[in-house]
């Protein structure tokens, strides 16, 4: 019997209306639109605005969008996970409030939390539970409202995120096509680079730790650039060579959106001309665990059936990885 394999059959997204343009951060803290371009690639990113609005918000929507498009019953989804750093709360996991929302009352959820690798990590989760046997129908969400984390006074890094998500459909695939392989690594060495000091077990709320700013994201730029570019570059490698895969094979390179100058350089390293590169971090900035998915769905319309694409992925913890599928439909 063949190995069964899990396929994406549906993808859709979902970011907030307001568009936080360059001109307005250069009236918040002190950058310039020539910096922030040249330095990241990023013209705009969407925010959600609006009191007791979590990444649920944004994710209810992808979700819907999904279902609709795919022509799925919410009923017969077994299993959502959602890829969330910043959960609505800190539990229940969010994935429940997506699934009560959008009627999955058949389906146990649950978060993964891998920073901007949580997309990648919850794709080859759920794939594995199609590949099993166990289940037919599986949705992988990753969103982020990186704005509730951010800090607006940091002009190191309220420059780089932005909030929005997608959501993908996972069902046994056909002869061929699918979800072929995956790499995934993990260094918690990398935790004092980019982190969230406080509101975790660690360091619970107080007055002080608001007082520091200590609830907000603190990234210390240049290493994180470094592993980054050295992690996927060499995930990506390792899959090419591990599935036999020259760089003419593959279709699209789907890197996550950090930063414009990682992108082209992990392309550079593995020889992808950047026309077969999905780049939109201009529009969006880094949506953390939503990066991938919107690639996917802003690139779904151009996409055929048996295009070959690898997914790739660094972020906070270190984690990294790359993902290489056969495109199922179009
Ligand atoms: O997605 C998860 C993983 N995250 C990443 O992959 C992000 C990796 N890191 C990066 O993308 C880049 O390191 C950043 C975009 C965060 C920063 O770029 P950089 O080229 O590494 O700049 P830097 O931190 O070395 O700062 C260079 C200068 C500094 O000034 P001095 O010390 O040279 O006078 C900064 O203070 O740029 C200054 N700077 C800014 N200037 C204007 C930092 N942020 C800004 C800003 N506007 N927004």
């Amino acid at each position: 019997m063949s190995k069964i394999r899990a396929a994406i059959t549906g993808v859709h997204g979902y970011v907030p209306d307001y568009v936080l343009t360059n001109a307005e951060l250069e009236t918040m803290v002190e950058t310039s639109d020539e910096w922030i371009t040249s330095r990241t690639g990023i013209k705009e990113r969407h925010i959600l605005k609006g009191e007791g609005k979590g990444v649920s918000v944004m994710a209810i929507e992808a979700v819907n969008g999904l279902l609709e498009k795919t022509g799925s019953d919410p009923m017969d989804i077994e299993l959502v996970i959602c890829a969330t750093i910043t959960q609505d709360m800190l539990f229940p996991d969010t994935s429940n409030v997506i699934a009560n929302a959008t009627g999955m009352k058949n389906a146990f959820c649950f978060d993964v939390s891998a920073a901007c690798s949580g997309f990648l990590y919850a794709l080859t989760t759920g794939a594995m539970y199609i590949e099993s046997g166990r289940y037919k129908k599986v949705l992988v969400i990753g969103a982020d409202k990186m704005s509730s984390i951010i800090d607006y006074t940091d002009r190191t890094t309220c420059v780089i995120f932005g909030d929005g998500g997608g959501a993908v459909l996972l069902e046994p695939a056909e002869e061929g096509v699918g979800i072929m392989d995956s790499i995934h690594r993990s260094d918690g060495s990398g935790e004092q680079y980019l982190y969230q000091k406080a509101g975790g077990s660690r360091f619970p709320p107080t007055l002080e730790t608001v007082q520091n700013r200590d609830h907000y994201v603190t990234q210390i730029g240049k290493p994180v650039f470094k592993a980054a570019v050295s992690g996927m570059s060499d995930v990506v490698r390792k899959i090419m060579t591990k599935n036999e895969l020259t760089n003419e094979d593959i279709t699209w390179l789907v890197p996550h959106q950090a930063n414009k100058r990682i992108i082209e350089t992990v392309a550079r390293m593995a020889d992808f001309p950047l026309e077969r590169v999905m780049i939109n971090i201009h529009k969006y900035g880094n949506t953390t665990a939503g990066t991938l998915p919107l690639c996917l769905w802003d690139w779904e319309p151009k996409l055929k059936k048996g295009d070959k694409l690898i997914l790739t992925a660094f972020g906070g913890g270190f984690t990294w990885g790359a993902t290489y599928l056969v495109w199922a439909y179009g």
